[in-house]
């Protein structure tokens, strides 16, 4: 069975950053950043272009080391997944890229295909499992990376800007994941540009610009009293350097 949710296992272990940031042949390209998430939910990271939206992430996710501070996880290592804006597949069929994951992560043979199935079937995918992942559509590309992080079970998802190249059909089916492993009981960790999207999916905000963290809040306090000059321009649509 491959439906799961994660209430009844241990809290979501909390991520702190402190005092983090990156630099790159002398040049800080993150000024240090404290950030604590905790408990189950949506966290949306936004700013324009070249923010430091993607190097956050990257930094959360233990893809990129620190030149400063320090990225900690309070109790256990959390399962994590992440999706990118341009998913990383491998060049075998849908279903191949599924069975692969599953085979990595220990899951017996015999259950690997079936589990796989299930996965291609609830993102609508079951009949181009045959299909090289590398001719799929961009949005059926993404669906199939969201699969991938389905069977991973994640307690934390990182989503790094997943719908930048989507039409709006596969935004919502992009949207829809995120709200249904959040309902699992997975928190959540995405970048977007876009306000709408924030307003739909966000139940935090942490603003970037210029490689710095401006704010970090409710979102509700972020739209209707944001604290900094950023965020009101930002909201107003003035920020786009
Ligand atoms: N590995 C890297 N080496 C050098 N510069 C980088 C690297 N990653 C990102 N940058 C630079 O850091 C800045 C922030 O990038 P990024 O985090 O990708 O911004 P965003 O995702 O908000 O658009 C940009 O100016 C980008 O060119
Ligand atoms: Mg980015």
């Amino acid at each position: 069975m491959n439906e799961w949710t994660r209430l009844d296992v241990t809290p979501i272990p909390s991520l702190s950053l402190s005092g983090v940031g990156f630099a790159h042949r002398g040049q800080s390209l993150l000024h240090p950043v404290d950030l604590r998430l905790a408990g189950c939910r949506r966290t949306l990271v936004m700013g324009p272009n070249g923010a430091g939206k993607s190097l956050l992430m990257r930094l959360a996710h233990g893809l990129l080391a620190p030149t400063a501070g320090r990225v900690h996880w309070e109790g256990h290592l959390p399962r994590q997944a992440m999706v990118f804006q341009r998913p990383v597949l491998l060049r075998r069929s849908a279903l191949a890229n599924l069975t692969y994951a599953l085979a990595i992560a220990g899951t017996p043979r015999r259950r690997r295909k079936p589990l796989a199935r299930e996965a291609l079937e609830r993102f609508g995918l079951a009949a181009l499992e045959a299909r090289p992942a590398r001719v799929l559509s961009g949005g059926e590309q993404q669906r199939l990376a969201l699969a991938r992080a389905w069977l991973a079970r994640p307690e934390v998802l990182f989503l790094d800007e997943p719908t930048s190249a989507l039409d709006p059909a596969a935004i919502k089916a992009v949207e829809d994941a995120v709200l249904d492993f959040h309902r699992r009981g997975t928190r959540i960790v995405m970048t977007s540009h876009d306000l709408n999207q924030a307003r739909r999916l966000a139940d935090d905000i942490v603003l970037m610009v210029g490689g710095r963290l401006i704010e970090h809040g409710p979102a509700e306090t972020f739209f209707t009293a944001p604290a900094s000059h950023e965020a009101r321009a930002f909201i107003r649509g003035e920020l786009i350097w």
